[in-house]
């Protein structure tokens, strides 16, 4: 068997043109704009590119969008006060701060600063919360993402066995949540778990987010299987991989995403359609 591939680059464009004629539509009728406040912290040159590309789609799209970039030294105080302001900015529905912050910020207390109905990274406890319990509002950009893409398959997820790889509090726990809300029975691994091989080989959806480069061996993948690689890492040689080594999982799966051009394009994406949801619910 030879995967199909889930082009997550051609279907984030779908969705980003479906936000962008949203956009057009509210702007004849004479509407302000949906508002997106990106905070970077510092100089990480992966979230220099990350927050790029978010900038970016935003403005593509038509969205208000305010670009805040504050030097490494900027204190937790600084980046609460900015977050309150942005909290009671009526042309702001969507705040999002680039992680990871600088060591001397506690990342929770910033996440947890940000006002709930302008979490568009869906990281809040609140949001986090709302979708364990089955009444999601803002989702995490990634694993919502991800449903997407399992969306263009056409396969039912009710009763599938899904093995997700990585139990992070931004990736690895809500994918497992977003997977058992369609259905799927969940196993969520993680670096303490017994016999990994043998819980991917039995995975009819395989989900990786670890971040190390060709992990998960292909010939571990069951024929047929859905395999999503979450993990965007540098090789030696300079070339990306994701987790999942791609040319052998690719002879067994039956979809696949590609690394680049599969889960990375869709994390923008939602995070746009996240915004149209924020600023559903100020509109209303
Ligand atoms: N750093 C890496 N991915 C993300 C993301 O999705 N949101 C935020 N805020 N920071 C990130």
């Amino acid at each position: 068997m030879t995967a199909q591939l889930l082009d997550g680059k051609a279907i984030a464009a779908q969705r980003r043109t479906f936000v962008k004629q949203r956009v057009h539509d509210l702007r004849q009728h004479g509407q302000r704009p949906p508002g997106l406040a990106v905070v970077l912290i510092g100089n990480d040159p992966a979230s220099e590119v990350y927050v790029r590309n978010k900038r970016k789609a935003c403005e593509e799209v038509g969205f208000h969008s305010i670009a805040f970039d504050m030097p490494v030294s900027t204190t937790q105080a600084e980046l609460l006060d900015l977050i309150e302001s942005l909290n009671r900015d009526h042309r702001i529905d969507g705040i999002l701060v680039q992680l990871p912050v600088p060591i001397h910020i506690d990342t929770q207390t910033i996440i947890e600063a940000i006002h709930p109905t302008k979490d568009v990274d869906g990281f809040h406890p609140y949001n986090m919360g709302r979708l364990a319990i089955r009444q999601p509002i803002l989702r995490p950009c990634t694993p919502y993402g991800v449903m997407t893409l399992l969306a263009h398959t056409n396969i039912s997820l009710r009763g599938k066995d899904a093995v997700v790889v990585g139990a992070s509090n931004h990736v690895g726990r809500p994918m497992g949540l977003e997977l058992l809300l369609a259905g799927a029975t969940v196993t969520t691994c993680h670096s303490g778990t017994n016999n990994l091989q043998a819980h991917v080989e039995r995975a009819d959806i395989v989900v990786v987010a670890i971040g190390k480069a060709d992990f998960i061996p292909g010939t571990w993948i069951k024929p047929g299987a859905i395999v999503i690689d979450i993990g965007i890492n540098r090789r030696s040689d300079g070339s990306l991989s994701g987790d999942i080594e791609f040319k052998t999982a690719c002879q067994r799966a039956s979809w696949i995403t590609p690394v680049p051009g599969g889960v990375g394009p869709m994390t923008v994406a939602t995070l746009l359609e996240n915004t149209l949801v924020a600023y559903a619910h100020h509109n209303n």
